[in-house]
């Protein structure tokens, strides 16, 4: 017998999204709407910069905090579109935004700690907080309100325990983009109550329709700490790229942190994306205009059914689809979507209790299979239907 595991992994909790993969895996012809990864090719330029970098040497480690070339294309970029003035000091390379959260948690929280996450959430965010025995805090927000965070039910979650709020705009899974007012309550709270603000911006250029991205890091630059990543932006997640940008001190604990990580991102990924922020406008206005017209058609075509609705389309790749009228809840409905109309899409409840009823969608599938999938949706019928307004 060798010791048991980190109490974290003893028991782990249902994996409802293994489940249903199981028996898509036994099925052929699936339209799977479930992939949070951009479907179109990476563009060719980006491509060509990792070759070149490549074929140029850089094969290597570079500098732990991150390729001087990389780091400088990210500040540009940050002071062209957002305005900010950050300096070397401010910025580490990272392996994707996920690591960049991992090590802004890392150098941030102690035991007990908590870190407020709007519900329904990115579901590694929980298990990246309780790695560091601290405590996320839940703050459930509303379709009502177009799930956008309210400030008395952040206000009525922090205690003196809380070190930080994690904000994720434009937002997996809901596709909601926080506005100006709800951001600015949010940096207000974390100004009265000394927090940090952990900004998950992941998805910035993909907001629709009359919507902004605004910058969390123009609200609290003295707090935030923005997690960035290419990969949604270049539709480069397999190069996995990213960077932690914020005050000094707490780049400085998470790149010490980092030496005994990964050290460094890699090398030729860092050329590719700094490649890709030197050339942003051009590289991400026909990957925006694809999510932006794929979204709109999935919203108009699924509000037209009886029993489900969305919010109106926002951001991000994805929609979240209220699908209560069916009289099922949202594992049962998928299991049904995907027996009867071959259609593989996330239970809400994956991201969060208040996640159920919901379905997320991902419209990371081009127009004719989204077509298709349209036609699936609406060859479903329920035994318990309840007709929505
Ligand atoms: C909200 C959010 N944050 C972070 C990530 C991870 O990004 P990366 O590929 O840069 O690690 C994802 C990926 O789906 C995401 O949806």
């Amino acid at each position: 017998m060798v010791k048991a595991l980190a109490k974290l992994f003893q028991a782990p909790e249902k994996n409802i999204m293994a489940e249903i993969g199981k028996t898509a895996a036994l099925m052929t012809d699936v339209i799977d709407l479930s992939i949070g990864d951009p479907d179109l090719a990476t563009p060719a330029p980006i491509v060509n910069a990792a070759a070149t970098a490549m074929l140029a040497g850089k094969t290597h480690y570079t500098a732990s905090a991150g390729d001087p070339e990389y780091l400088q294309a990210i500040l540009d970029f940050h002071h062209q579109n957002f305005g900010s003035h950050y300096q070397m000091e401010n910025v580490q390379a990272t392996v994707g935004a996920s690591h960049a959260t991992d090590l802004a948690f890392g150098a941030l929280l102690d035991p007990d700690d908590e870190v407020i996450i709007f519900e329904p959430y990115f579901s590694p965010y929980k298990v990246q907080v309780e790695q560091y025995h601290a405590k996320p805090v839940f703050v459930t927000c509303q379709a009502a309100d177009n799930f956008q965070p309210q400030k008395a039910a952040i206000a009525a979650a922090i205690t003196a325990k809380t070190k930080a709020i994690l904000v994720n705009s434009p937002n997996n899974p809901t596709g909601a983009v926080y506005d100006q007012e709800t951001l600015q309550a949010i940096a207000d709270l974390a100004k009265q109550h000394d927090l940090y603000l952990i900004a998950d911006e992941v998805y910035w250029p993909y907001v629709y329709n009359d919507h902004e991205f605004v910058p969390l890091e123009n609200l609290a630059p003295e707090r935030t700490l923005v997690t960035g990543s290419l990969s949604k932006v270049f539709a480069m997640t397999g190069f996995r790229i990213g960077y932690l940008l914020g005050p000094k001190e707490v780049v400085s604990a998470a790149g010490l942190l980092n030496e005994g990580v990964t050290y460094t991102a890699p090398s030729m990924a860092q050329s590719a994306g700094g490649f890709g922020l030197q050339n942003v406008t051009e590289l991400v206005e026909p990957l925006k205009n694809e999510f932006s017209q794929r979204l709109a058609y999935l919203g108009e075509e699924l509000n037209q059914l009886s029993w489900a609705k969305t919010i109106p389309v926002a951001g991000s790749l994805y929609l979240f689809l209220d699908i209560s009228g069916s009289g099922m809840d949202d594992v049962e409905f998928s299991d049904y979507l995907l027996e009867q109309a071959g259609i593989l899409v996330i239970p809400g409840q994956a991201f969060g209790t208040s996640g159920k009823g919901f379905v997320r969608i991902a419209a990371t599938q081009e127009m004719a299979v989204l077509k298709q999938a349209v036609a699936g949706f609406k060859s479903l019928s329920f035994a318990s239907q309840k007709i929505t307004e």
